[in-house]
């Protein structure tokens, strides 16, 4: 009898920084344990680390050039974006470390199939360092959240989540390095139940 093969769920990951959670996916994809293929990265930074990341696993991996505006892209380049996940065969866009607003290009091209994660148990602070928010707030407990993107900023439907601990004497270094062992376990997961289709 001939074997089925499942096809693998392919992923585009968009990306601004070094790539530890794009490392996440791919670790648990070369271990056998996520049944997901990135076939493209794409990053709006120059020499972002995810870049390196991708190229070295033999990734297609862009550059997203936007020479107008540092918290989106405009809507010509959103739109080439989309091209380009969408010529790749992508399934479900990953935003790993994408440290810009998506737009409607981008959301209405993949309706439930743009997902982010972020480092803080949401709705508590939204935004940028999420971490140092956390500390200043002087809370006990923070963590990290997956969740679908929409058009606001980090206010999408929540999909998991997981806590820290806040311990005396964090810095906003130590609490971010504490909050990324969660982030890297939780987000492959995540990918791993659209694989298996358990998220309509
Ligand atoms: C992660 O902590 C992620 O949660 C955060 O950026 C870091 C990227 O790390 N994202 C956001 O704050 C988005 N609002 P990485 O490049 O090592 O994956």
């Amino acid at each position: 009898m001939i074997p089925s093969v499942m096809a693998k769920l392919k992923i585009g990951v968009l990306g601004s920084g070094k790539g530890s959670n794009f490392r996440a996916i791919l670790s648990e994809i070369e271990a056998g344990r996520l049944d997901a293929e990135p076939v493209i990265v794409m990053a709006d930074v120059e020499g972002a680390g995810i870049l390196d990341l991708a190229r070295g696993a033999g990734i297609p991996a862009h550059v997203i050039r936007e020479p107008r505006f540092c918290t989106k892209l405009s809507p010509e380049i959103e739109t080439d974006v989309v091209r380009r996940l969408r010529d790749a065969g992508v399934e479900l866009v990953v935003l790993a470390g994408y440290m810009r607003m998506v737009k409607q290009p981008l959301l209405e091209a993949f309706p439930r199939r743009v997902i982010n994660i972020h480092p803080s148990l949401l709705p508590a602070f939204p935004g940028l360092e999420a971490w140092s928010q956390a500390l200043a707030a002087g809370v006990e407990k923070s963590g990290c959240t997956v969740h679908f993107v929409d058009a606001g900023m980090d206010t999408g439907e929540i999909i998991a989540q997981a806590e820290v601990p806040v311990l005396p004497g964090d810095t906003p270094a130590l609490l971010h390095a504490r909050i990324q062992i969660e982030e890297h376990r939780i987000y492959p997961a995540v990918v791993a139940r659209f694989a298996a289709g358990d998220l309509p």
